[in-house]
């Protein structure tokens, strides 16, 4: 099977803590990954090493190896900006530019892409608030603040913004949870329909969310507090929230602890 992402014993540390330890998984190309877990147990930290932005953070490094199709994304010469134009991701709490408007914003990547063409851009916007189920509520007001838009459609923005520059992967850290259920169903209809062309990775609290969104599910727990994170399991998520193999999975899913 076709590998879009294969990560190998990934560890990643906060100065001299390792909050994730020997990580290794396979994620197919057009396909919705939930990562599911109970706080702490490193998935936006894991998530993080998958576009490099881990270790912006002061202190904080990885180990091990993430392949994006045939490249090993910490290798020797790698640019992390690159990559994580390749790697997008959208976060928990929509962050639109706040002094930009709704175009400037889904245009700003390509702009830093270096992209010039008027027409080139508008066409991109276009494309991708369609993409973003958003483009009927603002095509009116293109030159309006982003950051006057609802809580939904700011996250819908954020959501076109990734994918404006064409990301090979879309990676979101529970995208729903600042969210209320009529915007958070709108999100998970569009990671349905964007699966058909990106591969996407979503951390979610919401198990019902989860089992909705997602091909295959991977549970994250830890021995206890300062030790690290560990992929437990990741498998089909029929499977997952069917029949789990390991005990602790079955646990969490079914609500006894987390
Ligand atoms: N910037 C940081 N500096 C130091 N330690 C951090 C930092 N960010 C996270 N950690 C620690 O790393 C571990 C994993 O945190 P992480 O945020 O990845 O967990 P999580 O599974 O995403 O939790 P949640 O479900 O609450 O979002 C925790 O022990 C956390 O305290
Ligand atoms: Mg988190």
């Amino acid at each position: 099977m076709a590998k879009r992402i294969d990560v190998s014993g990934l560890n990643a540390y906060y100065g001299n803590f390792r909050a994730v330890e020997d990580i290794s998984m396979t994620i197919e190309p057009r396909t919705v990954t939930a990562f599911i877990g109970p706080s702490g147990c490193g998935k936006s930290t894991f998530l993080r090493t998958l576009n490099r932005m881990h270790e912006v953070i002061p202190g904080a490094r990885v180990e091990g190896k993430v392949m994006l199709d045939d490249e090993n994304l910490y290798g020797a010469n790698i640019d992390p900006v690159a990559v994580r134009r390749t790697v997008g991701m959208v976060f928990q709490r929509p962050n639109p530019f706040p002094t930009m408007s709704i175009k400037e914003n889904v245009a700003a990547g390509l702009k830093l892409n270096g992209v010039r063409n008027k027409k080139v851009i508008d066409e991109a916007v276009e494309r991708s608030l369609r993409g973003a189920n958003l483009w009927n509520e603002v095509k009116d007001r293109l030159d309006k603040p982003g950051a006057g838009l609802s809580g939904g459609q700011q996250q819908r923005l954020c959501i076109a913004r990734a994918i404006a520059v064409e990301p090979r992967v879309l990676l979101m850290d529970e995208p729903c949870s600042a969210l209320d259920p009529i915007s958070t169903l709108a999100i998970e209809d569009l990671i349905g329909q964007l699966k058909e062309q990106f591969t996407i990775v979503i951390v979610t609290h919401n198990m019902q969310q989860a089992a909705r969104v997602s091909d295959r599910t991977a549970f994250f727990n830890l021995a206890g507090v300062g030790q690290p994170g560990r992929l437990i399991e990741i498998d089909s998520t029929e499977k997952i929230f069917s029949n789990p193999s390991v005990q602790a999975t079955e646990d969490y899913i079914s609500g006894r602890f987390g």
